[in-house]
This record gives C-alpha cells, structure tokens and sequence, in this order.
C-alpha cells in the first residue's frame, strides 16, 4: 500500500542520493533544510552545530520573510546558544530529546525552557508551532540540532506538527549527521591545505579566505538568479563556488619565502614572481574529474585577470609546461565567470584589511574604488550585482572576523 510515510520515506532516500553530490557544508545545511521543510510543510526552519558547549546558529530559511536571494544577510547572523535547558534547542541538545511544542506562546511555565521571542519581536514574525530534533551521530555524538517553524496545513493555515513528522523527522535526522559530518571534513581539509598556505603566507588568513569565498558564492547566486538558472543547479554550485573561491591563492604555497614573507611592497621583478601563484595553483587542480577542482582550477588561474585585458596571466598555452612570461591577458567574457566573481570578492576583502605594506582602507573609499574600475578592471555587471547584495556582503565580514 502507498501511504503518504511511504512516499515521504521514498523522498528520504532520494535525498540520500542527491545529498552525496553536494560538497560544501553550507549547501549541505541548505538541502537538509529544504528537504525536511517539505516533509513537513514547514514555514521556517534553523539548524543549528553543536561546537564544545554551545550550539551555532548555522543556517536558516523563512519562507514568509526571505523570500528572495538579496536578503541572504540572514545566513550570516553569528550567534550561540549555550547547550543547557534554558532554550528549546538547548534544552533538545542536552536531553537529546525531541520537542514537539504545538503553540510557543503559551509554553507550560513550569518546564525549565521558555521560547526567545526577540527574532518575532524584531522581524514582525509569528512563531507558532516548532519541532525541534537532536542531530546525534552512530558514535552518538551530538551534532547539533534541527528546528523546523509553523507547520502549514494544504490552505496554508497554521498548523501543530504531527506524530508521523515527528517520527520522520527523528529518521531524517540520523541520516543528515552523516552528510554534515562528510561536509564538515570537506571544508576542515579544504581549511587545512588553506593553514599550509597561511604558513608560508601570513597575509592569506583564514578570516580572509572564509569571507572571499562566501562572498564569492552570494554573488554567484545572484548572478545566476538574473539569468534564469535552474534553483537546484544554483544551490549545487553555490557550494562548488564557496570552496573554490576559497583556494584562489593557494598557489602562493610555492613561492619563495624571500618574496612571500618580504615586508613593504614588490619590485617589478619580485611582483613578476609572486603572479605565478595563478599558474601555480592552476596546476594543483590539474586533470581531476571532480566540479569543485575543475572549478578551482580555473578560480586559481583567472582571479588576476582584468575586464579590458590588462591582467594576467593571460593567454600562456599548456600550464605544465614551463612558462617564461606573461601572456596577452584575457577580456572582458573570455575569461571565466568564476575569475570574474572572485576578482570582485578578493580586491574588495583585500582592501578593507590591514595588510604589511598598507593599512586598511575607509569602506567609502573600497567601494569608490571598486566602482571606479567598474568596466576596466572589474565585469560592470557583476559590479552592480555586488552592490545589489551589499548587505549580504556586509553581514559576511561581521561573521569572519580577522
Ligand atoms: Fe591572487
Ligand atoms: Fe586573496
């Protein structure tokens, strides 16, 4: 017989399949959250990453209040909750029990947690209902926990979640401790190779490639959004474009530590040096069949390259081949869109920090530039795109903090 549960269980293995394509944490939260908002027709949702003693706020969607790509700043909200019984996550975090709570406002006031009411209070939301789960691990670690908002009968009412919910949510939610924990590898390894960088060059900080790669991937999205890009396609490579707007300088690895750890500015030769970080990093990524490598490759080779034709390393034949010099430097669609984004996202983080051989620059004066060279330097659509999610990209620097 084919029940709702059984098409719902189907649906969870179907996940399973697409989930393992996914590589980046954030889109793995981001799919998790889709898929349970569905099974149970959730307005809203958060998940949460259980770190030490507190829970991470990690991702969210609201289906009422964000309802387009420009207000993705929401993502990027800091904030812990300690694991204790004072909170609804904190308290299913530390019982490693589910919660099933039919109306938030009217909580029995014995019970040791009451509902934060200061999201509602400040966005004009109205949390009803909630069905907060554990995330526990087969070492029965925790993980951290999955908090779905306002189940939504077929008229879109307000409704309690149901048992069946809370029974599937209890499944999916073993099953998702498996692909966060596969992401959070990913992203640990991705961090690592980033930390070896970082050694030889102590400019490459992981607040600044964390924050270039998350602007990277918002301007991606946005981009991709305006043209009509299939949403499933978007999420998949908002993730590929996280990581690999990451790695873009991670070629830097093989240049000399004269040059690398030298304090004040490059000489013409020394600056003729550091450009092969571009032809350096292409090749780590070289013949591979993974999207993400074939997407750092081209990250890692183009991110210099100019709009008009004036960057580098231009047009230079077989990468593994010894390369002498230069060559003519690609323009304005020849060269990669993923170059292109990540051009933006690193110049613009570059600027705002403090680095050896400069102080950090007023944010009037980074956005003046960066629209200055507009047309030149920069793809001029993606320069509107970028201002379009300036809010985005601001709630990203106060998320990476140096
Ligand atoms: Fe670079
Ligand atoms: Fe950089």
């Amino acid at each position: 017989m084919v029940t709702s549960q059984n098409i719902q269980l189907q649906s969870i293995l179907k996940l399973n399949e697409e989930i393992s394509q996914i590589q980046d944490l954030d889109a793995v939260l981001d799919y998790l959250l889709t898929r349970a908002r569905e099974m149970t027709h959730a307005d809203s949702g958060t998940l949460y990453i259980a770190d030490g003693d507190n829970l991470v706020f990690s991702y969210t969607q609201n289906e009422t209040l964000f309802t387009s790509n420009l207000d993705n700043k929401n993502l990027y909200a800091a904030f812990k909750v300690p694991i204790n019984d004072n909170s609804i996550a904190g308290y299913v975090a530390n019982r490693r029990e589910l919660l099933n709570i039919p109306e938030v406002y009217s909580l029995d006031e014995a019970l040791p947690f009451s509902f934060n009411s200061s999201f509602d209070k400040s966005s004009g939301y109205c949390t009803q209902s909630m069905l907060t789960a554990p995330i526990i691990n087969a070492h029965q670690d925790m993980v951290g926990v999955l908090q779905l908002i306002n189940a939504k009968t077929p008229e879109n009412e307000i409704t309690s979640f149901t048992k069946d919910d809370e029974m599937l949510i209890t499944y999916f939610a073993g099953n998702a401790s498996v692909h966060i924990e596969r992401a959070e590898l990913t992203r640990e390894l991705i961090l690592r190779m980033i930390k070896m960088a970082e050694l030889r060059d102590p400019k490459e900080t992981g607040a600044h490639v964390n924050r270039v790669g998350a602007v990277a991937a918002e301007l991606y999205v946005h981009w991709a959004t305006k043209k009509g890009i299939d949403p499933i396609e978007i999420k998949k490579q908002k993730g590929n474009m996280r990581l690999a707007g990451m790695l873009h300088d991670v070629g830097k690895i093989a240049i000399s530590d004269l040059i690398l750890k030298k304090p004040g500015r490059f000489d013409d030769d020394e600056r003729m040096i550091m450009n092969f970080h571009t032809i350096y990093g292409a090749r780590l990524f070289l013949n591979s069949k993974s999207e993400i490598d074939q997407l750092s490759e081209k990250i890692a080779l183009t991110h210099h390259e100019n709009w008009d034709g004036t960057g580098y390393p231009g047009k230079i034949g077989d990468i593994n081949k010894d390369i002498e010099s230069m060559g003519e430097g690609y323009k304005g669609e020849e060269i990669p869109l993923g170059g292109r984004i990540v051009a933006i996202a690193d110049v613009y983080d570059a600027l705002m920090s403090i680095r050896v051989y400069k102080s950090a620059w007023t944010e009037e004066d980074t956005l003046n530039e960066l629209r200055t060279c507009s047309g030149t330097q920069f793809d001029p659509e993606l320069i509107d795109y970028f201002f379009e999610i300036y809010d985005t990209v601001k709630a990203i620097r106060g998320k990476y903090l140096d």
